[in-house]
């Protein structure tokens, strides 16, 4: 049986609004997901065993259960044992670009991107719905993951709304290596620190949802205005993660005073992202903070908006 080769998108966060507490212990969120063309590749292979078995060459990605790709799966393996049991075990291969603990749903697009990988390799036929529902069970981001492109998520994330795609937009991502941001810590910091100003009648919560629906970013989105999409970039966990993260903080700064249209941490970070109209706008800013930096531990990316989201390249 031949290898499935799957490219898996990176995310960013445009716009991203803590809301509340949920039941689930989550949090209600209203958000603006953007894919990039930053992204992993995954191969599948049928090992004719009974197991699943994960390689990447990360450092820091575990390869056992704790692995989304792995998790995902497992999920496939147990939702339909009589396939599992027809084409056996898989190994799974992760070439990892997208950096790690990043606030970049490096993790959750490779969640996706086996989810979408099963269902061809077994040719089960799921719709995308279908592999959404599957993929919520993974984690908040993994529903975007497999849809990709520019989305309104609210609840725990996983509710999506499709925007029009943007594709004419360059973020340049920049992230120290070294240090990570965990997305548990970050909101149950945000928890502790601001939770008396959360939301809790379903009514508010309602009209909170909805104003993000009919809210400026959107309408700058629709009117594809790249000067104001990147003024109206938001991120509540910067509230969290700047003061607690001080290089995070000065990295922001950083970025801000080389006058890109706008600067924004992605999810719980550590990656800061500047926008640019252009490539060649993004490579200037990229060199000068470069420049400006100087340091070996920092990564930078220059990458363009995207409406992929999992792509089956072989
Ligand atoms: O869903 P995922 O596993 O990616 O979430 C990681 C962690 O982030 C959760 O365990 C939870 O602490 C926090 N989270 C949250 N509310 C969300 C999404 C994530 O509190 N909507």
């Amino acid at each position: 049986m031949h290898t499935y080769s799957l490219l898996a998108h990176a995310k960013i966060n445009l716009y991203l609004e803590v809301i509340g507490d949920r039941p689930d212990g989550y949090h209600e969120l209203a958000m603006v997901l953007q894919s990039i063309d930053l992204a992993d590749r995954i191969d599948l292979r049928a090992n004719g065993t009974n197991r699943i078995q994960v390689h990447c060459d990360h450092p820091q990605v575990p390869t056992d259960e704790r692995n989304l790709a792995y998790k995902a799966a497992a999920l496939m393996t147990e939702e339909f044992p009589d396939t599992f049991s027809q084409f056996g075990g898989i190994d799974i291969t992760i070439h990892k670009r997208i950096p790690v603990e990043a606030g970049l749903a490096g993790g959750s697009c490779n969640g996706a991107a086996v989810l979408v990988g099963l269902d061809l390799m077994w040719k089960l036929g799921l719709t995308q719905i279908e592999l959404q529902e599957l993929g919520a069970k993974l984690g908040s981001d993994v529903p975007f993951c497999i849809a990709g492109g520019t989305a309104i998520a609210t609840g725990r994330g996983e509710q999506l709304s499709p925007l029009p795609s943007l594709e004419d937009m360059y973020a340049v991502l920049a992230k120290y290596q070294s240090l990570s941001v965990s997305t548990g810590w970050a909101y149950q910091t945000y928890r502790q620190q601001f939770g008396e100003a959360y939301v809790s009648n379903r009514q508010d919560l309602l009209g909170r949802r909805q104003r993000v629906h009919s809210g400026s970013m959107v309408a700058a989105i629709s009117h594809r205005n790249n000067e104001q999409i990147a003024q109206l970039l938001h991120n509540d966990l910067e509230r969290v993660v700047l003061p607690a993260q001080p290089r995070v903080a000065q990295l922001k700064k950083a970025m801000q005073q080389l006058n890109p249209l706008g600067v924004m941490m992605s999810g719980s970070g550590s990656t800061v992202f500047a926008l640019a109209n252009s490539r060649a706008q993004a490579e200037t800013l990229r060199s000068q903070l470069q420049q400006q930096l100087a340091d070996p531990d920092l990564g930078i990316w220059v990458t363009r908006f995207t409406a992929n989201g999992i792509q089956l390249i072989r």
